[in-house]
């Protein structure tokens, strides 16, 4: 039932049209247990507003249950180049402002204004599903932080990480500085983001922010085989896993030890209970 309605809807997310999401820039597909989400404004390199986050924020309310992989990707040369430019701009993006009209608003405002952005980026790592990011070309500052919010980065050869915004006078808001410290460290990070470096194929694979590397013909065929691996473990077994892996960190051995057997407890009794 539940299957039919969504092929009435064209497979798309309850509260998000495919003609709303054209008009910002946003293919998405679902197919089985893998949904695709596109950045499709090649000619701006995919470059980001307050729009394409609310509507990735939409997405993720209201991805279909059956979902366990969410492949985020790119059209054309680049993953993305950020934030759109026009942000710098007096005059802002029409309809979603400016840095300058954020400048006016008080703390509370500027808050929410942030937050509501993060919201895009947040719901990437629930332990129900496994993000990948297929990166291409340039990701940088918004477009570095979205591969940063998925749980695995596959990449092509050409690929140009870049944190530019303490370039811009910014710092990175989007959720990215976290999982940049804990896959490459803090002095790595700090590297990175202080320098506004690019982060070449080589290094990204060296350091940890990509899992695997392949030529740019064949990066559809790797995300899609990552994909099929990942659907071939236990539902139930690899949510649970995934919620003991991003708890590790912030537990201790004795904690962790005690997560492990409650989350055994579980899946015993589902298994043979
Ligand atoms: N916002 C809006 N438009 C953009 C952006 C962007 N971030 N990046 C590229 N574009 C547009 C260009 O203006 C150009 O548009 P036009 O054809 O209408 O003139 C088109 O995309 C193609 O851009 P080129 O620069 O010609 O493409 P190229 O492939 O040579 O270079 C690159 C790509 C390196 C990404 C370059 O466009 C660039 O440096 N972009 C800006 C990156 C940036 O500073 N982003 C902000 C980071 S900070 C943050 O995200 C918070």
């Amino acid at each position: 039932m539940a299957e039919a309605q969504e092929q009435q809807r064209g497979g798309y997310a309850e509260n998000v049209s495919a003609a709303e999401l054209a008009e910002v820039g946003i293919r998405f597909e679902v197919d089985g247990e893998i949904a695709t989400i596109t950045l499709d404004r090649p000619d701006k390199r995919n470059a980001q507003t307050f729009a394409t986050w609310s509507a990735l924020a939409r997405i993720g309310e209201s991805l279909p249950e059956r979902v366990r992989v969410v492949v985020v990707k790119g059209e054309g040369p680049s993953f993305s180049a950020g934030i759109d430019l026009r942000m710098f701009t007096p005059e802002g993006v029409p309809g979603q402002g400016s840095f300058a009209s954020a400048a006016k608003a008080d703390d509370t405002s500027f808050d929410q204004l942030v937050d509501q952005a993060q919201q895009a980026f947040l719901w990437l790592r629930r332990p129900e599903i496994v993000s990948i990011a297929a990166v291409q070309g340039h990701a940088i500052g918004a477009g570095f932080q979205l591969a940063l919010a998925c749980d695995l980065r596959v990449v092509a050869d050409d690929v140009k990480f870049c944190m530019k915004e303490p370039a811009l006078g910014l710092v990175p808001d989007l959720t990215g500085t976290k999982p940049l410290v804990e896959l490459v460290g803090p002095a790595k990070a700090i590297d990175i983001c202080l320098t506004a470096r690019v982060v070449h194929a080589d290094e990204a694979l060296r350091i940890g922010l990509a899992e695997r590397v392949v030529a740019r013909d064949d990066l559809a065929a790797a995300v899609a085989e990552k994909a099929a691996e990942l659907l071939s473990t236990n539902r139930d077994a690899a949510v649970a896993t995934k919620r003991l892996l991003q708890g590790a960190r912030g537990r201790t051995l004795e904690e962790q030890c005690a997560a492990e057997r409650a989350e055994q407890a579980a899946r015993v009794r589902a298994l043979f209970g």
